[in-house]
């Protein structure tokens, strides 16, 4: 089986999740492409979808996917996304695509948040890159403050006129890392997301889907 295999497993697991009504978030990036015509074949009445990027958002209305801006609503139901590393503790490391800062937003508001990957994600211990979203305003000072191992991405501005970056530092302890990004009012993202906010990663491994152990969290 490829990657591509084991991500679309994944995705079409994903996609019995959701059901007719429901309000849902989609992520972004080569799974979640496989996510959407999953969703779409399933015909479901009445469901209400917030997209995490331009591209999803292209891509999903193409299919007949209905897409509102996330403006009109307040909460998630389930929300649906890829992820570039998971640990097992269930930290995951998300950015590759650059669509971290509205993938975290859309994350947040979901009460239940569903990862999708093939069998190369989940791994011992997170490594850089550790994507980050920095505001324009100040970006000299922000860059300045927050070191060498903080490179600019070459990567167009976010859909939020964001900067992509990456910090290609030690990463230790994530929820430390996490907090002293979280502590430069310079970073408008970071792509750390915690345990606490996934509720359940779906691995594409070999030619059927499963449920990752999250139990160490
Ligand atoms: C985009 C992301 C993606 O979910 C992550 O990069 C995984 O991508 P893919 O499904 O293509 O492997 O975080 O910002």
């Amino acid at each position: 089986m490829t990657d591509d295999a084991e991500k679309r497993l994944a995705a079409e697991a994903a996609a019995e999740l959701v059901e007719a009504g429901m309000t849902v978030g989609l992520g972004t990036g080569s799974t979640v492409a496989h996510l959407l015509p999953a969703l779409a074949r399933r015909g479901l009445n009445g469901i209400r979808c917030v997209a995490t990027s331009v591209a999803t958002e292209d891509q999903a209305r193409e299919l007949g996917i209905p897409v509102e801006e996330f403006s009109a609503l307040e909460r998630l139901e389930i929300a649906i996304d890829g992820a570039d590393q998971v640990n097992p503790d269930g930290w995951l490391i998300k950015g590759g695509g650059a669509a971290h800062l509205r993938e975290k937003i859309v994350a947040a508001a979901a009460e239940r948040f569903v990862v999708i990957s093939d069998s190369s994600k989940p791994v011992e211990a997170l490594s850089v890159p550790v994507p980050l979203e920095l505001f324009a305003f100040g970006l000299r000072s922000t860059l300045a403050r927050l070191g060498a191992n903080v490179e600019l991405r070459d990567a167009p501005r976010s859909p939020d006129d964001g900067v992509i970056a990456d910090y290609r530092g030690e990463i230790g302890d994530p929820a430390a890392l996490a907090a002293r990004l979280e502590a430069d009012p310079g970073v408008a993202a970071h792509g750390l997301f915690p345990p606490e906010m996934v509720s359940e990663v779906i691995v594409g491994r070999g030619s059927s889907a499963e449920t990752m152990d999250l139990g160490a969290r």
